[in-house]
């Protein structure tokens, strides 16, 4: 369990799978810049757990009283020179606005530049979502460019703005700690 001071983040066990199919299959919960994917719960079980080349982990985000409002996960993208790794995450419509989502992300980057010798962490988002910008610059992401007609959402293509931290503006722990 990684602890924060509003949320606590919980590595996604088999049980968790119905909730994370029930939330990515509600278009209020992913929202009006993400697309429109249905998959059943057999699906989301068939591919829990198995290793690929992306090594998608996904993380429950719960309130301090155990509530589970929404996932942060992480993942590599692949890319000629290598992985680079990214985030994403969605909250429950009526949670949101109340700073639950940067928190979960200062703390997956602590979490992630403590455990891994990574250099770089990046996230992409519609470049309309500008709750989702707020939340990675009040973490100190910095934006790199467009991602141009690189999203598929509700039948258009979509530019993303592609962001990223590097370890060297990160510097240090701000909610986990070294101990
Ligand atoms: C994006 C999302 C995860 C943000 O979660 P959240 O818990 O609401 O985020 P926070 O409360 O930590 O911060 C949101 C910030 O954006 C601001 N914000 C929200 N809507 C905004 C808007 N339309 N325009 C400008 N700022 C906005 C909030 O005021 C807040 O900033 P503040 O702390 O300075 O007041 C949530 O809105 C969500 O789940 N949306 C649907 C799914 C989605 O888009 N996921 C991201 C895909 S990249």
């Amino acid at each position: 369990m990684l602890e924060g001071k509003l949320v606590n983040l919980r590595v996604a066990e088999k049980e968790d799978l119905p909730l994370i199919a029930d939330w990515l299959n509600d278009l209020e919960f992913t929202g009006e810049y993400q697309g429109l994917r249905q998959l059943s719960k057999s699906d989301f079980e068939k591919n829990f757990g198995v290793e690929d080349k992306h090594e998608l982990k996904e993380f429950i985000i719960e309130k301090k009283d155990g509530t589970k409002i929404g996932f942060i996960a992480h993942f590599y993208v692949l890319h000629i020179a290598g992985k680079l790794l990214e985030i994403g995450y969605d909250l429950i419509p009526n949670e949101r606005g109340k700073g639950y989502c940067s928190e979960a992300v200062n703390i997956m980057v602590d979490y992630l530049f403590m455990s891994r010798d990574i250099m770089r962490i990046q996230a992409a988002t519609d470049m309309r979502n500008l709750a989702s910008q707020k939340v990675l610059e009040k973490v100190g992401f910095k934006k790199e460019g467009t991602l141009r007609k690189c999203g598929f959402v509700r039948g258009e293509w979509r530019d993303d703005y592609l962001y990223s931290i590097l370890r060297e503006e990160w510097k240090e722990p701000r909610i986990l700690t070294k101990r």
